[in-house]
Protein backbone atom coordinates (compact mmCIF):
# COMPACT_ATOMS: atom_id res chain seq x y z
CA UNK A 1 0.00 0.00 0.00
CA UNK A 2 3.07 2.15 1.14
CA UNK A 3 4.46 1.72 -2.46
CA UNK A 4 1.29 1.92 -4.24
CA UNK A 5 0.96 5.50 -2.50
CA UNK A 6 4.43 6.59 -3.19
CA UNK A 7 4.20 5.66 -6.83
CA UNK A 8 1.01 7.87 -6.60
CA UNK A 9 2.69 10.96 -5.57
CA UNK A 10 5.58 10.17 -8.16
CA UNK A 11 2.89 10.42 -10.70
CA UNK A 12 1.80 13.93 -9.71
CA UNK A 13 5.69 15.10 -9.99
CA UNK A 14 5.24 13.69 -13.52
CA UNK A 15 2.83 16.15 -14.29
CA UNK A 16 4.36 18.78 -13.02
CA UNK A 17 7.59 17.84 -15.56
CA UNK A 18 5.49 17.51 -18.50
CA UNK A 19 6.05 18.61 -21.75
CA UNK A 20 9.89 17.56 -21.98
CA UNK A 21 9.72 15.38 -24.42
CA UNK A 22 10.83 12.02 -22.85
CA UNK A 23 9.42 8.38 -22.84
CA UNK A 24 6.99 7.64 -20.43
CA UNK A 25 6.91 3.67 -19.47
CA UNK A 26 3.35 2.02 -19.23
CA UNK A 27 3.30 1.56 -15.42
CA UNK A 28 3.51 5.98 -15.30
CA UNK A 29 0.61 6.23 -17.34
CA UNK A 30 -1.39 3.86 -15.04
CA UNK A 31 0.09 5.74 -12.22
CA UNK A 32 -1.54 8.61 -14.14
CA UNK A 33 -4.86 7.46 -13.72
CA UNK A 34 -4.17 6.69 -10.13
CA UNK A 35 -3.85 10.18 -9.53
CA UNK A 36 -6.35 11.63 -11.44
CA UNK A 37 -8.74 9.86 -9.05
CA UNK A 38 -7.44 11.15 -6.20
CA UNK A 39 -9.80 13.67 -6.16
CA UNK A 40 -12.90 10.74 -5.34
CA UNK A 41 -10.66 9.89 -2.70
CA UNK A 42 -6.81 8.37 -1.64
CA UNK A 43 -8.54 4.85 -1.21
CA UNK A 44 -9.81 5.16 -4.33
CA UNK A 45 -6.81 6.15 -5.90
CA UNK A 46 -5.23 3.12 -4.54
CA UNK A 47 -7.16 0.87 -5.45
CA UNK A 48 -7.32 2.47 -9.37
CA UNK A 49 -3.92 2.60 -9.65
CA UNK A 50 -3.22 -1.15 -8.62
CA UNK A 51 -6.31 -2.55 -10.90
CA UNK A 52 -4.44 -0.19 -13.68
CA UNK A 53 -1.13 -1.39 -12.94
CA UNK A 54 -2.45 -5.48 -12.77
CA UNK A 55 -4.56 -5.87 -15.82
CA UNK A 56 -5.14 -2.54 -17.82
CA UNK A 57 -3.58 -3.23 -21.18
CA UNK A 58 -4.59 0.30 -21.90
CA UNK A 59 -2.90 3.56 -22.85
CA UNK A 60 1.16 3.07 -23.38
CA UNK A 61 3.35 5.81 -24.53
CA UNK A 62 0.96 7.44 -26.72
CA UNK A 63 -1.33 7.71 -24.24
CA UNK A 64 -0.05 10.98 -22.06
CA UNK A 65 2.37 13.37 -22.69
CA UNK A 66 6.23 12.90 -22.19
CA UNK A 67 7.18 12.66 -18.27
CA UNK A 68 10.52 13.86 -17.12
CA UNK A 69 13.09 11.91 -15.12
CA UNK A 70 11.79 12.29 -11.92
CA UNK A 71 9.26 9.55 -12.64
CA UNK A 72 12.09 7.15 -12.93
CA UNK A 73 12.72 8.42 -9.35
CA UNK A 74 9.21 6.80 -8.04
CA UNK A 75 11.34 3.43 -9.14
CA UNK A 76 13.40 4.32 -5.99
CA UNK A 77 13.17 0.73 -4.17
CA UNK A 78 11.13 0.73 -0.59
CA UNK A 79 13.80 1.15 1.92
CA UNK A 80 15.62 4.00 0.04
CA UNK A 81 15.54 7.71 1.34
CA UNK A 82 12.64 9.59 -1.03
CA UNK A 83 14.05 12.07 -3.30
CA UNK A 84 12.73 15.78 -0.87
CA UNK A 85 14.44 17.74 -4.21
CA UNK A 86 12.70 16.21 -6.64
CA UNK A 87 9.00 18.30 -6.15
CA UNK A 88 11.51 21.80 -5.41
CA UNK A 89 13.49 21.16 -8.56
CA UNK A 90 10.05 21.29 -10.58
CA UNK A 91 8.93 23.99 -8.31
CA UNK A 92 11.90 26.33 -9.08
CA UNK A 93 12.04 25.13 -12.56
CA UNK A 94 8.44 26.55 -13.35
CA UNK A 95 8.95 29.71 -11.50
CA UNK A 96 12.14 30.18 -13.67
CA UNK A 97 10.75 29.42 -17.19
CA UNK A 98 7.03 31.41 -16.06
CA UNK A 99 9.07 34.69 -14.70
CA UNK A 100 12.37 34.65 -17.30
CA UNK A 101 15.00 34.11 -14.18
CA UNK A 102 18.23 32.83 -16.14
CA UNK A 103 18.92 29.23 -15.17
CA UNK A 104 20.74 26.36 -17.29
CA UNK A 105 17.58 24.39 -17.48
CA UNK A 106 17.51 20.00 -17.67
CA UNK A 107 19.68 19.19 -20.21
CA UNK A 108 22.65 21.19 -18.68
CA UNK A 109 21.44 20.33 -15.15
CA UNK A 110 21.48 16.87 -15.76
CA UNK A 111 25.15 16.62 -17.44
CA UNK A 112 25.77 19.07 -14.62
CA UNK A 113 24.63 16.33 -11.95
CA UNK A 114 26.48 13.23 -13.97
CA UNK A 115 29.87 15.42 -13.99
CA UNK A 116 29.33 15.90 -9.96
CA UNK A 117 28.06 12.21 -9.63
CA UNK A 118 31.52 10.78 -11.21
CA UNK A 119 34.05 13.24 -9.55
CA UNK A 120 32.47 12.94 -5.73
CA UNK A 121 33.55 15.98 -5.03
CA UNK A 122 34.11 17.56 -0.95
CA UNK A 123 34.28 20.93 -1.92
CA UNK A 124 32.14 23.04 -4.36
CA UNK A 125 32.26 26.49 -5.32
CA UNK A 126 29.29 27.69 -7.52
CA UNK A 127 29.68 31.27 -8.73
CA UNK A 128 25.90 32.56 -10.16
CA UNK A 129 23.13 31.21 -6.95
CA UNK A 130 19.91 32.62 -9.00
CA UNK A 131 17.57 30.92 -7.08
CA UNK A 132 18.96 27.72 -6.37
CA UNK A 133 17.84 25.86 -9.71
CA UNK A 134 21.55 24.49 -10.28
CA UNK A 135 22.85 24.57 -6.94
CA UNK A 136 19.68 22.20 -5.89
CA UNK A 137 21.37 19.37 -8.51
CA UNK A 138 24.42 19.93 -6.88
CA UNK A 139 23.40 19.37 -3.90
CA UNK A 140 21.06 16.72 -4.06
CA UNK A 141 24.22 14.87 -5.59
CA UNK A 142 26.49 15.54 -2.87
CA UNK A 143 23.69 14.52 -0.27
CA UNK A 144 23.37 11.47 -2.34
CA UNK A 145 27.20 10.08 -1.93
CA UNK A 146 26.87 11.47 1.85
CA UNK A 147 28.24 9.36 4.32
CA UNK A 148 29.87 9.61 8.20
CA UNK A 149 33.07 9.82 6.56
CA UNK A 150 32.24 11.79 2.90
CA UNK A 151 30.44 14.62 4.11
CA UNK A 152 30.74 17.18 0.82
CA UNK A 153 29.45 21.02 1.02
CA UNK A 154 28.59 23.13 -1.70
CA UNK A 155 29.60 26.86 -1.25
CA UNK A 156 27.32 29.14 -3.56
CA UNK A 157 27.79 32.92 -4.11
CA UNK A 158 24.82 35.50 -5.43
CA UNK A 159 25.11 39.18 -5.65
CA UNK A 160 21.42 39.67 -5.72
CA UNK A 161 20.57 39.38 -2.28
CA UNK A 162 16.77 38.71 -2.83
CA UNK A 163 17.82 35.86 -5.00
CA UNK A 164 20.32 34.64 -2.50
CA UNK A 165 17.57 34.45 0.62
CA UNK A 166 15.35 32.67 -2.05
CA UNK A 167 17.95 29.67 -2.93
CA UNK A 168 18.29 29.34 0.62
CA UNK A 169 14.45 28.49 1.18
CA UNK A 170 14.18 26.67 -1.55
CA UNK A 171 17.14 24.56 -0.56
CA UNK A 172 15.84 24.64 2.87
CA UNK A 173 12.66 22.95 1.44
CA UNK A 174 14.61 20.59 0.05
CA UNK A 175 16.31 19.46 2.88
CA UNK A 176 19.37 19.82 1.56
CA UNK A 177 20.14 23.47 3.30
CA UNK A 178 22.53 21.24 6.14
CA UNK A 179 25.35 20.75 2.87
CA UNK A 180 24.90 24.64 1.64
CA UNK A 181 26.32 27.72 2.14
CA UNK A 182 24.94 30.40 0.19
CA UNK A 183 27.11 33.80 0.30
CA UNK A 184 26.10 37.14 -0.64
CA UNK A 185 28.72 39.32 -2.78
CA UNK A 186 30.64 39.63 -6.10
CA UNK A 187 31.56 35.70 -6.30
CA UNK A 188 34.90 37.80 -7.95
CA UNK A 189 36.14 38.86 -4.65
CA UNK A 190 33.86 35.87 -2.49
CA UNK A 191 36.00 33.33 -4.24
CA UNK A 192 39.53 35.05 -2.89
CA UNK A 193 38.33 34.35 0.89
CA UNK A 194 37.90 30.82 0.42
CA UNK A 195 39.77 28.44 2.09
CA UNK A 196 40.77 24.96 -0.77
CA UNK A 197 41.14 22.26 -1.88
CA UNK A 198 38.02 22.92 -4.12
CA UNK A 199 37.37 19.91 -6.10
CA UNK A 200 34.39 21.38 -8.32
CA UNK A 201 33.70 24.74 -9.83
CA UNK A 202 30.71 25.34 -11.41
CA UNK A 203 30.90 29.06 -12.97
CA UNK A 204 27.00 30.70 -14.15
CA UNK A 205 27.37 34.83 -13.58
CA UNK A 206 27.58 37.14 -16.56
CA UNK A 207 30.56 36.17 -18.92
CA UNK A 208 32.44 39.01 -18.28
CA UNK A 209 32.83 37.55 -14.45
CA UNK A 210 34.36 34.00 -15.06
CA UNK A 211 37.80 34.80 -15.47
CA UNK A 212 37.52 36.82 -12.66
CA UNK A 213 36.40 33.88 -10.87
CA UNK A 214 38.94 31.26 -11.95
CA UNK A 215 41.53 33.74 -11.35
CA UNK A 216 40.73 33.79 -7.95
CA UNK A 217 39.98 30.04 -7.48
CA UNK A 218 43.13 28.81 -9.65
CA UNK A 219 45.58 27.94 -6.81
CA UNK A 220 42.80 26.45 -4.88
CA UNK A 221 41.65 23.58 -7.15
CA UNK A 222 42.79 20.01 -5.96
CA UNK A 223 44.11 17.69 -8.64
CA UNK A 224 41.65 16.29 -11.31
CA UNK A 225 39.00 19.39 -10.07
CA UNK A 226 36.62 19.78 -12.45
CA UNK A 227 35.68 23.45 -13.47
CA UNK A 228 31.93 24.00 -15.60
CA UNK A 229 31.00 27.03 -16.93
CA UNK A 230 27.65 27.54 -18.56
CA UNK A 231 27.42 29.94 -21.35
CA UNK A 232 30.77 28.81 -23.08
CA UNK A 233 28.18 28.92 -26.55
CA UNK A 234 26.19 32.11 -26.46
CA UNK A 235 28.62 34.37 -24.40
CA UNK A 236 32.14 33.12 -25.68
CA UNK A 237 32.75 36.55 -26.75
CA UNK A 238 32.38 38.22 -23.58
CA UNK A 239 34.33 35.26 -21.36
CA UNK A 240 36.98 35.25 -24.32
CA UNK A 241 39.69 35.63 -21.34
CA UNK A 242 38.16 32.81 -19.39
CA UNK A 243 38.16 30.46 -22.41
CA UNK A 244 41.90 31.00 -23.42
CA UNK A 245 42.87 30.38 -19.61
CA UNK A 246 41.20 27.04 -19.31
CA UNK A 247 41.92 26.25 -22.65
CA UNK A 248 45.55 26.94 -22.21
CA UNK A 249 46.00 25.81 -18.50
CA UNK A 250 43.49 22.45 -18.28
CA UNK A 251 42.19 19.51 -20.54
CA UNK A 252 39.26 21.48 -21.56
CA UNK A 253 36.75 20.38 -23.86
CA UNK A 254 33.20 22.50 -25.22
CA UNK A 255 29.55 20.48 -24.84
CA UNK A 256 26.84 21.65 -26.65
CA UNK A 257 22.86 21.19 -25.59
CA UNK A 258 19.98 21.39 -27.52
CA UNK A 259 17.47 22.97 -25.38
CA UNK A 260 13.80 24.00 -24.64
CA UNK A 261 14.41 26.83 -22.85
CA UNK A 262 12.31 30.15 -24.16
CA UNK A 263 15.18 32.44 -24.11
CA UNK A 264 17.66 29.99 -25.75
CA UNK A 265 17.77 27.00 -28.06
CA UNK A 266 21.24 26.05 -27.75
CA UNK A 267 24.30 26.31 -26.11
CA UNK A 268 27.65 25.15 -24.98
CA UNK A 269 29.09 24.61 -21.50
CA UNK A 270 33.11 24.75 -20.97
CA UNK A 271 34.19 21.41 -19.27
CA UNK A 272 37.56 21.47 -18.17
CA UNK A 273 39.68 19.17 -15.69
CA UNK A 274 42.77 20.45 -13.58
CA UNK A 275 45.64 18.16 -14.43
CA UNK A 276 46.29 14.87 -11.70
CA UNK A 277 50.37 15.66 -11.73
CA UNK A 278 51.86 18.69 -12.57
CA UNK A 279 53.57 19.02 -16.18
CA UNK A 280 56.69 18.00 -16.54
CA UNK A 281 57.64 21.60 -17.63
CA UNK A 282 55.57 22.89 -14.53
CA UNK A 283 58.55 21.28 -12.17
CA UNK A 284 60.64 23.89 -10.85
CA UNK A 285 64.46 23.69 -12.32
CA UNK A 286 67.42 22.65 -10.13
CA UNK A 287 68.17 26.46 -9.75
CA UNK A 288 64.01 27.58 -8.53
CA UNK A 289 64.60 25.46 -5.43
CA UNK A 290 67.00 27.38 -4.20
C1 LIG B 1 22.26 32.77 -15.10
S1 LIG B 1 21.97 33.21 -13.48
C2 LIG B 1 22.51 31.82 -12.55
C3 LIG B 1 21.63 30.64 -12.73
C4 LIG B 1 21.90 29.49 -11.82
N1 LIG B 1 23.27 29.05 -11.89
C5 LIG B 1 21.00 28.36 -12.19
O1 LIG B 1 21.26 27.65 -13.18
O2 LIG B 1 19.98 28.19 -11.51
C6 LIG B 1 23.26 34.35 -13.14
C7 LIG B 1 23.22 34.87 -11.72
O3 LIG B 1 24.50 35.44 -11.44
C8 LIG B 1 24.31 36.54 -10.60
N2 LIG B 1 25.52 37.38 -10.72
C9 LIG B 1 25.84 38.28 -11.69
N3 LIG B 1 27.05 38.81 -11.45
C10 LIG B 1 27.50 38.23 -10.32
C11 LIG B 1 28.72 38.36 -9.56
N4 LIG B 1 29.67 39.20 -9.94
N5 LIG B 1 28.84 37.61 -8.44
C12 LIG B 1 27.87 36.76 -8.06
N6 LIG B 1 26.72 36.60 -8.73
C13 LIG B 1 26.53 37.32 -9.85
C14 LIG B 1 23.05 37.19 -11.11
O4 LIG B 1 22.44 38.00 -10.11
C15 LIG B 1 22.20 35.97 -11.48
O5 LIG B 1 21.34 35.61 -10.43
Amino acid sequence: MIFVAYRIEHAELARAERGHGRFTPKWAVHLQVAFAARGAGFLTAIVIGFLGGVGCAWGGESAGPAAGPLVSSAAVAVGEKPDAAAPVIAEVEKRCLDETIYMIGRERAERLAQLVRERKPKLVVECGTAIGYSALWIARELEKARTAEHQPKLITIEIDPQRAKEAQEYLRRAKLDHLIEVKIGDAKKVVRELQGPIDFVFIDCNGPNYFGCIDGLKDKLSPGAVIVADNAGISAASMKDYLDFVRKNYESRTEWFDTDLPWGKRDAMEISIVPKQAKPGDQPKPADKQ
